[in-house]
């Protein structure tokens, strides 16, 4: 029980590192959470027209969901995929930030690369290829999220899908203002000004 606990909070404590919002605010680029969506992901940090900021962001909020699970499976073989559930939570809901924080895509590529390197493949090619044709962050984000659990349970790592169905859960529901918007037809697309 000791493990379990000490896994969860390594990974929601290094989940919720806010790089998106430290690196903005450092840059003096003004208050995430007033700009866009209000998200600190790599998306949001991206309309403030900052890209190397938004490209810093999307690598550090991917590392640390790497970081996680190499921790905790070094610490607590068994238990990398319920701290990277955990980081994924930290990421999206951080204590220091009251709660209010990304959408867990990048965390849940860097946790799907450092549970097995070929989810992560599966991952990042869908997330480019679907951003690629639509243009769109949250749905090349959704899918992905989506495909991860999958490729799980088709390339031999099902002891990781139950996990990974949770991270992708977490995320959808913290797309729910996106789904809403994308039913509306007002979703914004990236590399345009609007939203
Ligand atoms: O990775 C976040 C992306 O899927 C959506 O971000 O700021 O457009 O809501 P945003």
């Amino acid at each position: 029980a000791t493990a379990l606990i000490s896994a969860l909070i390594l990974g929601y404590v290094l989940g919720s590192i806010p790089f998106g919002v430290i690196l903005v605010r450092m840059a003096g680029a003004g208050d995430l959470h007033q700009i866009g969506s209000g998200g600190t992901g790599a998306t949001n940090v991206l309309r403030t027209g900052r890209k190397g900021l938004a490209a810093a962001t999307l690598l550090l909020d991917l590392l640390k969901g790497v970081l996680v699970v190499f921790l905790a499976r070094s610490f607590w073989p068994g238990l990398e995929a319920i701290a990277g559930v955990a980081a994924i939570v930290g990421h999206c809901y951080p204590i220091w930030l009251r709660f209010k924080g990304g959408k867990g895509v990048a965390t849940l590529m860097g946790v799907a690369l450092g549970l097995a390197w070929p989810i992560g493949a599966v991952f990042a090619v869908v997330w480019i290829g679907v951003l690629a044709i639509t243009r769109i962050s949250s749905v090349g984000g959704m899918s992905a999220a989506i495909a991860a659990p999958i490729a799980a349970q088709i390339l031999g790592y099902q002891i990781y899908a139950p996990a990974l169905a949770a991270m992708a859960v977490v995320v959808l529901w913290r797309h729910r203002d996106n789904i809403r918007r994308l039913f509306a037809g007002k979703e914004p697309r990236i590399g345009r000004k609007k939203g």
